[in-house]
């Protein structure tokens, strides 16, 4: 459930109009609902709250700072990726000791700035990562707390370019590998062994691949404690879907509520790293449109949003639902929504059945995860100002870019 609904054909976002929002910010703009992220919030702790947890929020699914730092004040932890997503964590206010570190190529210096703010756990994924996290901490005389990421060899059945958790697949290291690394660096020095993890893609709709990772990852602790190694926690990543337009997936109390029953042998903390689930539905891009197009083939309703603002149609042929702002009277006709970007590909939805004119805000729903996280300054666009409304009250989060700030690093 969201707080973004129509009264008297306008769509709100809680108490506030979209479309007069659209003309004062100007578009193409995201707008996220503050109701929305608190109960999205409050329906991921209720799912694990019958015991030890920690949720990471994955930021690379919003990255915002007001964001991020409204999952810090909840007491949240955070999964990053990347430097500037551990930086950015930071600068929100996030607590290290809350922050895991993935990723299957982090550099050198990234694995330093983790040593040195004190992070609760690297998500290891290579032998290699291990073996300079070791030469790392000998010189640094720090010691690392480790979680190997293992590949479950599960189909998440998701789209292929978001599945992470089969073997032809970059991530993880293969369950009988990991299994000989523990043992290997069980009593080590500087490595201290405390945690388990897997990802095994995003997006998904029902609840059996989470399990069967569950279960893989149950299996290799429970051997491993049978040979004296104590793990504090395992972490089951992210991945739980949203409604785009037709999808059923399950609720987080349902899906963590099996998960939880599934590991109910394991003792110690469970970690998980949702993203999508906790934004996705919480915002919208709203984008204008510039004009109507017929080719004698097709209709074409031109706006003002791009892939460059919401790469998702484009990258996983996304179907995210399209809605007209200020609904109108009318014979709806089958439009392809286009961007103005010069790829062919640039579209935000196929065959969509609208009433539109002219000068109309369309709002694009569940764009808030991966969508302006993933936006770039293709054809020199800037990137969107980003709005957080909270009943009647606004509040710009990410001032629209300038011009001069896209070309300010470079030198002519
Ligand atoms: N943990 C790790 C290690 C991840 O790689 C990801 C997402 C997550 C957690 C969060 O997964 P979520 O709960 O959001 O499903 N850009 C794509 C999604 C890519 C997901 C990458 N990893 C999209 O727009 O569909």
């Amino acid at each position: 459930m969201d707080f973004f609904n129509f009264k008297d054909s306008r769509l709100y976002v809680e108490d506030l109009e979209v479309a007069k929002l659209a003309c004062e910010y100007e578009t193409p703009l995201y707008i996220y609902s503050m109701a929305t992220l608190q109960r999205h919030i409050a329906a991921f702790n209720r799912a694990l709250a019958d015991r030890p947890h920690l949720i990471c929020y994955a930021v690379k699914a919003n990255s915002n700072l007001t964001l991020l730092n409204l999952m810090a004040r909840a007491g949240w932890g955070f999964d990053v990726v990347s430097e500037g997503e551990l930086r950015r964590v930071l600068q929100a206010g996030g607590d290290p000791r809350k922050v895991v570190f993935s990723g299957v190529g982090k550099s050198e210096s990234e694995l330093r700035l983790a040593l040195s703010v004190g992070i609760k756990c690297l998500n290891v994924e290579s032998e290699a990562e291990l073996q300079l996290l070791e030469r790392l901490c000998a010189e640094l005389k720090v010691s690392a707390p480790v979680a190997l990421r293992v590949n479950p060899d599960v189909d998440a059945k998701t789209h292929p370019a978001i599945s992470t958790g089969l073997k032809n697949n970059k991530f993880g290291i293969p369950v009988a590998q990991a299994r000989e690394l523990y043992l290997h660096y069980k009593n080590h020095p500087y490595l201290k062994m405390c945690g388990l993890d897997a990802h095994i893609g995003s997006q998904m709709t029902s609840v059996e691949p989470i399990l069967y990772s569950a279960e893989k990852l149950l299996t290799l602790w429970t051997e491993l404690q049978a040979q004296g190694l104590e793990l504090e926690h395992l972490d089951l990543g992210g991945g739980l879907g949203v409604v785009y337009r037709h999808e059923t997936p399950p609720q987080p109390y349902d899906y963590y509520h099996a998960v939880s029953e599934k590991l109910a042998a394991f003792p110690g903390e469970l970690c998980i790293e949702p993203g999508r689930a906790v934004v996705a539905n919480a915002g919208v891009l709203v984008t204008k449109v510039l004009r109507l197009k017929d080719n004698g083939h097709k209709h074409f309703c031109v706006v003002d949003g791009s892939m460059s603002d919401l790469i998702r149609p484009a990258l996983y042929d996304a179907d995210m639902t399209i809605v007209n702002c200020n609904e109108h009277e009318g014979t709806p006709l089958l439009y392809e929504v286009v961007g103005p970007v010069c790829e062919s590909d640039d579209f935000l939805g196929h065959e969509r059945s609208l009433v539109v004119r002219p000068g109309d805000f369309l709002a694009v729903r569940g764009a808030g995860a991966y969508g302006s996280s993933m936006s770039s300054n293709y054809n020199s666009r800037p990137l969107c100002c980003e709005l957080l409304v909270d009943e009647d009250r606004v509040q710009v989060i990410r001032k629209r870019q300038s011009y001069e700030q896209l070309w300010e690093n470079e030198l002519l």
